[in-house]
């Protein structure tokens, strides 16, 4: 069996602790021999930035590249908010993406069936929901040029960014969407906000030019981004993948997380292109921020940073039977009703952030024996 090497950076605030319950799990993989992993730490995020005066060093980024997988917990916290702007947890992250060249974002919104009521839709709304985001992820108005805050004397001041997309960056993304739906439902909704935006045209041309010439099984259709948020709730099962730019994509994820019932169960997967020598660089990270309000409590909720993975031995190590231990383990424990207090229903007693890793690591072992 060949030996994985991951990078972990678990970041600041919740981030570390329910990291701790992945790693009991990465650990449970090798000491059972399921997997072998050797697993680096690094810092991301306010961490780095404490010992280091930056979100993230290029030692981090070298250490990221030359690990076949990294896996990620969650940057930022109250306690750097008056760091400078470009030096905040959150510029790690992005700094990241773009060093390792991470334009995919793999955003999956899955209802568990135990968990359909936890919504705060109606549950026949969203039961056996399944939608794919893909968000591109190192383009658009996060790092468009020219960008800035301008002193405009007696006036005040102006604060500007760029949205500019260009074939080449729109191609890549629309074919991992098209590919993605190959293997699902075979549809995918382009959103943009065309009617305002020349980004937006470009993008619904290329993706309509793509989809004749390379992927004509496959439905394509197109939404502005308002209205996608409206059937979003409205409507949610229509969608299979959902494929939009860096802003629209963070806005969306945020709003299908929430339709499964909690942040706290969504992971995500970053992926960059694949090499001549064949390797991918991946990041794997929990759809959920640092949750500073509830961190150091032992009360967050560790699925998402565990199915994160989960997520990471099915995409980049090709290890489809220990992702679906992980995968069954969880939905076991979940309809046991062993919930974080993030999905506890009513009546429920919340578990703590190590009693569900516990919880997990039962099943896992009852389910591998
Ligand atoms: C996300 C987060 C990040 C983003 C922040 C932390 C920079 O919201 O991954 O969705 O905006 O991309
Ligand atoms: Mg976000």
């Amino acid at each position: 069996m060949p030996t994985q090497k991951i990078l972990v950076l678990a970041g600041d605030c919740l981030g570390p602790e329910v990291m701790v319950q992945a790693r009991r799990v990465l650990a449970w993989l090798n000491d059972t021999g399921a997997a072998s992993f050797e697993i680096e730490e690094g810092l991301v995020g306010g961490a780095s930035y404490d010992a280091h005066r930056t979100p993230l060093t290029n030692e981090t980024v070298d250490l990221a590249m030359a690990a076949d997988a990294v896996l990620f917990g969650s940057i930022g916290g109250p306690q750097w908010e008056e760091v400078d702007y470009d030096l905040r947890p959150e510029k790690g992250l992005l700094r990241l993406r773009q060093g390792m060249g991470l334009f995919a974002n793999l955003r999956p919104a899955i209802v568990f069936d135990a968990l359909a009521g936890a919504s705060s839709l109606k549950t026949e709304l969203v039961k056996g929901l399944d939608i794919m985001i893909v968000r591109e992820l190192i383009g658009g108005v996060y790092f468009g040029e020219p960008r800035g805050i301008e002193d405009m004397g007696d006036e005040g001041q102006r604060g500007y960014n760029t949205q500019a997309y260009s074939t080449r960056e729109i191609v890549r993304i629309a074919h991992v969407a098209f590919d993605l739906a190959r293997k699902r439902g075979k549809r995918v909704c382009s959103v943009d906000k065309a009617n305002v935006m020349e980004s937006g045209v470009v993008w619904r041309e290329e993706t309509t030019l793509l989809r004749d010439a390379h992927y004509q099984d496959v439905d394509l259709n197109h939404m502005f981004i308002d209205n996608c948020s409206m059937q979003l709730v409205r409507a949610p099962k229509q969608f299979d993948v959902i494929l939009t730019d860096n802003l629209f994509g963070d806005i969306l994820s945020d709003l299908a997380a929430m339709l499964t019932g909690s942040l706290g169960m969504l992971p995500s997967a970053s992926l960059g292109a694949t090499g001549d020598d064949g390797r991918q660089p991946a990041l794997y990270e929990p759809v959920h921020g640092s949750a500073p309000d509830i961190a150091g409590q032992n009360k967050g909720n560790p699925l998402a940073q565990i199915l994160s993975l989960s997520m990471m031995l099915r995409y980049s190590f090709d290890m489809a039977q220990q992702a679906d231990l992980i995968e069954n383990a969880v939905e076991a424990v979940l309809a046991k009703n062993i919930r974080t207090g993030d999905i506890a229903g009513d009546g429920m007693t919340p578990v703590s952030t190590i009693e569900m890793g516990d919880a997990v690591l039962a099943e896992m072992e009852a389910l591998a024996s």
